[in-house]
């Protein structure tokens, strides 16, 4: 098989480097992906993601046998229905479907026809009547831009004040091209993620993940990405999955076929276990990332395999790890999310029992690997502990030369309690 993912993150990285190691795989292309992809054999291809008739044309004539699908953006423009008008095998869910991640209101609408636990939440396009809501509910309160933000679009306000300000900048200083806000109710407990591989009324449960959206440790500062994870997370009871899975991924597959939009791809669910049980913050409709970095190394069946199954509709043999941890850190740009430099030289490859994921790099003129993006790399390892996997990688990333770069030195602390 030779196959095609699309994107050019820590994500797609993982997601190809995984498709590689299959013996029956001979390529894997990363459309555009990055100059770091290739030190693990991946070939990238200088298409954008949004150039959906150079795609289809170079999956036409490679005779790719399916195309993996990253990011948000490329299924929200509709590459999927692009690629399947073209007859071609892509793993991804259309923009109808997606549209459980790009619009937060449409995503709230089938969990309430669905009965899925979910924050008390009420949308509006009215700064006056938002603001006359927001002052009868009272601080801390959640507020979301609809649509794709890339991660800006929320904020968790601890004051009123706080909330009118952001609610003011989306509805009348048009800082996010966006006409509706979400107000909702904030949710208190333990946040992770549970991701499933989807193919219509098909779900095959991943293991849990905890990401870690803030920049600096101890959940400091802006919110980003994600800026390190493991999985799974060894204190979440599996009774709490089992609900989970039963209350919400379950009625959300079968919901969207009913409304004739069936789902095919990776469901991504953000939960917080609150003390009424779990309950969704927020739907994408594609892998993690970085939960993906420490997700996909743990499957020890075919990936390539699984996938062609799936999309054939026979029954996929994923398996996974069962002991130990897999635990992932993000070393990003000093200045991130913010502006930051780019050009910045990067620490050599790890080999052994560390993996490097790339995101934000390029080759410069001599072939150097440096920075090219605001989440330049991943380190990755597993263990039997959380302990152990971040006595390994920290080690590894204090002697590595992080000039320019910084890290979260406490990620996966918050299992270790
Ligand atoms: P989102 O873009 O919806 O994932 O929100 C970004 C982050 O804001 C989440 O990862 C949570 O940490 C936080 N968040 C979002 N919605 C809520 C909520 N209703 N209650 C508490 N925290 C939330
Ligand atoms: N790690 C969060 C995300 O991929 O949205």
């Amino acid at each position: 098989m030779k196959l095609l993912v699309i994107g050019s993150g820590g994500r797609e990285h993982a997601i190809a480097k995984k498709l590689l190691a299959s013996p029956e795989v001979t390529a894997v292309y990363a459309a555009p992906g990055n100059a770091g992809m290739v030190l693990d054999g991946i070939e990238t291809v200088a298409i954008h993601i949004n150039q959906h008739a150079e795609l289809i044309e170079f999956a036409q004539s490679n005779d790719i046998t399916f195309t993996f699908v990253g990011p948000d953006d490329a299924l929200a423009a509709g590459i999927v229905d692009d690629f399947e008008a073209a007859g071609l095998s892509v793993f991804g869910p259309t923009k109808r479907a997606a549209e459980l991640e790009w619009s937060k209101d449409f995503a709230k609408q089938i969990m309430n026809q669905y009965d899925v636990p979910t924050a008390g939440h009420k949308t509006f396009s009215e700064f006056s009547q938002a603001a006359t809501y927001i002052a009868s509910k009272g601080a801390p309160i959640v507020i979301k831009a609809d649509g794709l933000a890339l991660g800006k679009g929320v904020v968790v306000a601890e004051t009123v004040a706080q909330a009118l300000d952001f609610t003011r900048d989306v509805l009348e200083n048009n800082k996010f091209g966006k006409s509706r806000v979400i107000v909702e109710e904030f949710l208190d407990g333990e946040e992770f993620s549970l991701f499933a591989f989807v193919k219509n009324d098909k779900y095959y449960m991943m293991p849990t993940a905890q990401d870690h959206k803030r920049a600096y440790d101890h959940d400091k500062g802006p919110n980003t990405g994600g800026m390190g994870a493991y999985s799974p997370v060894p204190h979440l009871p599996q009774s709490v999955v089992d609900t989970a899975v039963e209350t919400i991924i379950k009625p959300v597959v079968n919901g969207m076929i009913a409304e004739g939009r069936p789902y095919t791809g990776i469901l991504y669910a953000g939960l917080i276990l609150t003390a009424d049980g779990p309950k969704v913050i927020e739907f994408n409709a594609r892998f993690g990332d970085p939960e993906t970095q420490v997700i996909l190394p743990r499957l020890t069946s075919d990936f390539a395999v699984n996938m062609r199954d799936l999309l054939a509709d026979k029954t996929p043999d994923f398996t996974w790890v069962n002991g130990g941890v897999t635990l992932g850190v993000v070393v990003a740009s000093e200045g991130y999310p913010g502006d930051y430099i780019k050009g910045v030289k990067i620490p050599e490859k790890t080999t052994g029992n560390i993996t490097t994921y790339y995101a934000g790099v390029m080759a410069d003129a001599t072939g150097q690997l440096v920075t090219n993006g605001g989440r330049v790399y991943l380190l990755e390892t597993s263990a039997d502990t959380v302990s152990d996997a971040q006595a390994i990688l920290y080690k590894h990333l204090k002697a590595q030369d992080t000039t320019g770069l910084f890290y979260r030195n406490d990620i996966g602390d918050k299992a270790n309690v």
